[in-house]
């Protein structure tokens, strides 16, 4: 039995978490993995909060060099979240010679190659379990359980605030911004929800996952995304009488082109398992060559989940099989290539559209010779009639066959320009 020491930087919630559970389980751990891990210092910046844990004397410290230099701590937690001073911090772990354990998704999706180059240079591990879905162990699965695997699609609920936010305006029938406010009052969204609401914090998770399940290597920023914020009350009762819910869904998809990769609010069927997903729970449906479809559900945030997860790469980096899964997968590197990545454009997507126009003669013909004119096909047009008559305005619902996304934006800037067309088009995914 070998003791390995851990200093973790960044006591916030989630800190505080991974604090309790290593201090508070200690002899389970040991018990179980048949070593001790001994949490030893902990670094902030703020010592003043009481964050509801039992310390130790002596282990919560301002001073990162207490972690950094401290030649018998083996195992380095970064739980600062944002760019820098993360990676500076992850950095300079791997080159004193710690392997590192990361909850940070923005970190990984704009800095992997160089942390993972690093990594390999030091001959250390970055274990990020807890950056993708929060408690449920998708990157373990991907990574090792679905080892034998082509992976041939990825569909994902990867944010708890927009599907809360998107199960609110469903179940109570309350608009996009009263859920939003209600999601910040039960401590999910934050003050500026734009990291959530806009599908950015989304899109960096497909990153992390189509990097890990496809060796794709992309930019998120080159991405399809858009976020929950177009999304109104209206489209959850169209989708509703389309025996459909509206969820953020993430997906990732081999073709015989590329992988195409968007992140888009999305109509999915009644009968999908994603539809059933609520509140703050996330879903990862990965579609394996041999395995066909497996299901996770879960936590995605939180204290407890989070640090579930953040523990058990601590576990894994202990008994090496972070390092096994670290050298055996077609992870981030310079020299790796890995599949081709459609450009966004190309990617196709069936859509909704929803244009609220003047109820006028030519309308409709106007606007279907606009999207064939971009080659998009309908596949179905839902109108009714005005129930308010001061509103000269009727939301006309077009459900299109598969396009592209280079041909939908297209076809929406000119519909957009029409005179008659009184809101700006409203695009949605249709799964499928
Ligand atoms: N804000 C994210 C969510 C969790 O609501 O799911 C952290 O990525």
């Amino acid at each position: 039995m070998s003791i390995f020491k851990v200093g973790l930087i960044g006591f916030g919630t989630i800190g505080a978490g991974v604090a309790k559970l290593l201090l508070g389980k200690e002899k389970e751990v040991q018990t179980a993995v048949g070593h001790t891990i001994k949490l030893v210092k902990i670094c902030d910046k703020d010592l003043a909060t009481d964050r509801g844990v039992d310390l130790p004397e002596g282990i919560l410290t301002d001073n990162l060099s207490d972690i950094l230099d401290n030649k018998e701590i083996d195992i380095v937690i970064e739980l600062i979240g944002g760019l820098e001073p993360a990676r500076t911090f992850v950095l300079k772990a791997l080159r004193a010679g710690k392997n590192v354990v990361t909850a940070n998704k923005a970190l990984l999706a704009n800095h992997g190659p160089e942390l993972f180059e690093e990594a390999r240079l030091q001959k250390k591990t970055i274990a990020y379990e807890a950056a993708v879905g929060g408690g449920i162990p998708i990157l373990a699965s991907i990574g090792t359980s679905l080892q034998a695997n082509r992976i041939e699609s990825i569909q994902a609920i990867l944010n708890g605030t927009c599907n809360f936010i998107l199960s609110q305006m469903e179940g109570k029938g309350t608009d996009y911004q009263d859920a939003v406010r209600e999601a910040q009052r039960l401590g999910y969204a934050e003050a500026n929800p734009a990291m959530d609401v806009e599908g950015i914090d989304t899109v960096q998770k497909l990153t992390i996952l189509a990097q890990l399940a496809f060796g794709a290597s992309v930019n998120w920023k080159e991405i399809s995304c858009k976020g929950i914020d177009s999304v109104s009350a209206i489209d959850i009762q169209y989708a509703e009488a389309l025996s459909c819910r509206i969820r953020l869904i993430a997906d990732a998809r081999r073709t015989e082109e590329g992988l195409e990769l968007k992140v888009a609010p999305t109509l999915v069927p009644f009968s999908s398992p994603l539809a059933q997903v609520k509140d703050a729970f996330n879903a990862i449906q990965v579609v394996g060559d041999f395995v066909g479809p497996v299901f996770y559900q879960g936590l995605g945030a939180g204290q407890r989940p989070t640090a579930s997860a953040v523990c058990s790469d601590v576990i894994d980096t202990v008994l090496g099989r972070a390092a096994i899964t670290f050298s055996t997968l077609n992870l981030w590197g310079k020299d790796r290539a890995g599949i081709l990545v459609k450009p966004s454009n190309d990617v196709l997507r069936k859509a909704y559209l929803r244009v609220g126009v003047e109820d006028k003669t030519g309308v409709m013909s106007e606007i279907s010779g606009i999207l064939a004119s971009q080659g998009i096909s309908i596949a179905s047009i839902i109108q009714r009639e005005g129930i308010d008559k001061t509103n000269p305005m009727v939301n006309m619902i077009l459900m299109t066959h598969a396009a592209t996304e280079g041909n939908l934006k297209k076809a929406i800037e000119k519909i957009d320009r029409l005179s008659y067309v009184m809101n700006k088009t409203v695009c949605l995914g249709v799964q499928g």
